[in-house]
């Protein structure tokens, strides 16, 4: 069995629940504390041994490409002033070894149609998906790094799956599956955004995928599902009638960062694990819980 090298993400939506900040800039570049989500996905993807990273971007994304690229006026000017520790953050975003692939998806036809866009460049081998909006702080380990163990163990697809509340089932895929071990799971169907008095059951894919390229046969043939879009999770139903796909049910905590709550609950738990500001942070965060107590 190959290792898991190549990583997908996809980045080409508009972003709209985060208008106006994302009018001119990509949702992925909003920062959580110092660090824009999309370079938290893909240092969660480096650590999982993934050295392409391929990402499938759209119109106003060209910051997405330029924050993964070397900025020599800016290494230059911190250089000269002797700014010696923001030039070594600024030169280490990605080692060296790792290749950054950028892809057009000229249309925004959905998550299933951007992971056929990366056919090209992904072939004949499984590989990764992120969702960058969805910010995972791994318990020990990195949330992919938990699912390439679990793939390489088995050899087979596998999703990020959590529970979430039963009224939240329409905003996710979600999946009817069987329990083999503790946290793993054999998935025996999957529905895209079910209401909750429809939905199989309350676990819900999160976004993290481990697939096999069998899944690019099943995108060939996906027509439009829900909300007219082209589905991934229906490309996965399909997949399921083909293979065994299962679902993992990782330690850590996600953050939906693609609702402002989800996106400040990350923002403040971050500032407080963050080394610089902790302290500080935390004495704030003291201060203002007591006058909001008063
Ligand atoms: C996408 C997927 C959905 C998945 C979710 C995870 O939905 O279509 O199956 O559960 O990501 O965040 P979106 O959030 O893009 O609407």
């Amino acid at each position: 069995m190959k290792k898991i090298r190549k990583a997908v993400f996809p980045v080409a939506g508009m972003g709209t629940r985060f208008l106006p900040a994302t009018k001119a800039s990509p949702k992925e570049m909003l920062p959580v504390v110092d660090k824009p989500l999309i370079q938290y996905a893909v240092e969660e993807a480096v650590e999982a041994g993934i050295d392409q990273m391929i990402f499938i971007t759209g119109r106003s994304k060209r910051a997405i490409a330029d924050h993964f690229d070397k900025a020599y006026e800016l290494e230059h000017e911190l250089e000269a002033k002797q700014k010696t520790k923001l030039l070594k953050i600024v030169r280490s975003i990605v080692p060296d070894y790792v290749s950054c692939i950028y892809l057009r998806q000229a249309e925004a036809l959905g998550l299933g149609h951007a992971v056929n866009c990366a056919l090209p460049v992904v072939g004949n081998e499984a590989f990764a998906i992120i969702l960058a909006d969805d910010l995972i702080d791994g318990e020990n380990k990195p949330c992919l790094s938990q699912m390439v163990e679990l793939y390489e163990e088995r050899g087979q697809s596998v999703l990020g799956v959590e529970r979430v509340p039963q009224e939240d089932t329409n905003k996710y895929g979600v999946v009817k599956a069987t329990n083999l071990t503790k946290n793993v799971f054999k998935i025996e169907e999957i529905v895209e955004k079910p209401e909750p008095d429809k939905a199989p059951s309350n676990l819900a894919v999160v976004g993290r995928y481990i697939l096999t390229p069998k899944i690019f046969d099943m995108l060939k043939t996906t027509g439009k599902g829900a909300g007219g879009e082209i589905q991934l999770t229906d490309a996965i139903a399909a997949l399921l009638k083909q293979e065994q796909v299962l679902a993992y049910e990782f330690s850590g905590k996600r953050y939906d960062c693609g609702s402002k709550l989800g996106y400040l609950e990350a923002t403040v738990e971050y500032g407080l694990k963050h080394e610089e500001l902790s302290q500080d942070f935390r004495t704030y965060l003291q201060g203002l819980t007591a006058s909001l107590n008063d």
